[in-house]
C-alpha cells in the first residue's frame, strides 16, 4: 500500500495476537517497525523474525515511555505512525479491586495518551503522521461479568476522536479498528470441540459466518496508515464481519413471523 515503506511505525503489544501480526505486515510492507511489550521475551522473539527492533516497555511507567519513543528516534531519526494494539484483560467485572481498575485504565488508555504526548514532536515532523487506536464491540454492549476492559475501549473511542480534532492542525490523522472476533493462533492446534464450538458460535455471530484472520485487521490498519487514507480521521473502523451490525435475532429472518406462522396466524398483520 502506497505511504507505508520506509515510514517508522511503533506499534504496541507487539509481543501477541493482532500486535505480533501487525510487526510482520507493516515490516512486510517496508516500513521500519518498533515493536514494544510488557512481554519481553516473546516481544523481542517475534521482532527479531521480521528484522524489526524491540523496546521493552510497560506502557504504565513513564519512563518507559520515553525510553520508546527515545530509541525509535534514536534507530531511525523520527516517528510516522503510532499503532496502540496493546490491551490488557485484567477483569473481574463488579468484583475488580481498585487497584486493577487502575492498571486496566493505565495500560489501556493513559499509557496510550502517555505515548502520543511523548512522541508528539516527532509525529508533528513526519511526513505522513497516523496514530491507529483498537476498540472493540465490547465498548458498546454489555458483558456479563467484565466492567474494566470494555470501559477503557469506550474511553479510547472518545479520545481518538479527541486526537483526531486536536492533533487535525498538524496533519496527523487518528483512527480506531474495531475488530470483530479474531482468530488467535493458539486456536489451530485447539482441540477439535473447541475449535468446533468456536465455528459454530463465529456462524451465528456474524453475518460473514466466520472468525477474522490477524491479516484481514492488519490490511486495515495498513490502509488507514497509507495514503490512501488520506482523508480518513475521526473514524471508528468495524473489521467485524458485519458481527456488530447483526440485530438481537442475529441471521434468523423475521421471528414475530415465524410465530404467527407457527400459530397459523398468517404472515402480517393485516
Ligand atoms: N482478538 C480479538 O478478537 C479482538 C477483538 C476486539 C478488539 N481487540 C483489540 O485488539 C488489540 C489486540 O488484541 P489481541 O487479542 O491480539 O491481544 P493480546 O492479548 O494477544 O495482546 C495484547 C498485548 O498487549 C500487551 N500488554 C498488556 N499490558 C501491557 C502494558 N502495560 N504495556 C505494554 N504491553 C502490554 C500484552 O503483553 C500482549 O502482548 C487489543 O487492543 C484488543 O482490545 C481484539
Amino acid at each position: 500500500m502506497q505511504g507505508i515503506a520506509g515510514r517508522v511505525a511503533i506499534i504496541t503489544g507487539g509481543a501477541s495476537g493482532i500486535g505480533a501480526g501487525l510487526v510482520r505486515i507493516f515490516a512486510e510492507a517496508g516500513a521500519r517497525v518498533v515493536s514494544a511489550d510488557i512481554a519481553a521475551e516473546a516481544g523481542a522473539a517475534i521482532a527479531a523474525r521480521h528484522g524489526c527492533d524491540f523496546v521493552p516497555t510497560d506502557l504504565r511507567r513513564d519512563a518507559d515511555v520515553r525510553a520508546l519513543v527515545a530509541a525509535a528516534v534514536a534507530r531511525h531519526g523520527g516517528i510516522d505512525f503510532l499503532i496502540n494494539a496493546a490491551a490488557s484483560y485484567a477483569d473481574e467485572g463488579l468484583e475488580t479491586d481498585r487497584e486493577t481498575w487502575r492498571a486496566g485504565v493505565d495500560a489501556n488508555l493513559i499509557g496510550h495518551v502517555m505515548l502520543v504526548q511523548a512522541a508528539l514532536e516527532h509525529l508533528k515532523r513526519s511526513t505522513w503522521p497516523s496514530i491507529v487506536n483498537f476498540t472493540s464491540e465490547s465498548a458498546h454492549v454489555g458483558l456479563a461479568g467484565r466492567w474494566v476492559y470494555p470501559a477503557t475501549k469506550a474511553a479510547i473511542e472518545q479520545v481518538t476522536r479527541s486526537e483526531a480534532l486536536d492533533l487535525a492542525p498538524f496533519g496527523i490523522r487518528a483512527n480506531a479498528v474495531m475488530p470483530g472476533w479474531t482468530e488467535k493462533p493458539w486456536q489451530a492446534t485447539a482441540p477439535a470441540e473447541v475449535q468446533e464450538r468456536y465455528r459454530t458460535m463465529s456462524d451465528r455471530l456474524h453475518m460473514l459466518g466466520r472468525q477474522g484472520t490477524i491479516e484481514e485487521v492488519g490490511q486495515a490498519v495498513l490502509f488507514l496508515c497509507s495514503e490512501h487514507a488520506g482523508f480518513v480521521t475521526g473514524s471508528i473502523m468495524r473489521v467485524d464481519g458485519g458481527h456488530s451490525a447483526l440485530g438481537p435475532q442475529g441471521k434468523e429472518k423475521h421471528l414475530p413471523t415465524k410465530v404467527r406462522q407457527a400459530a397459523g396466524l398468517g404472515t402480517t398483520n393485516a
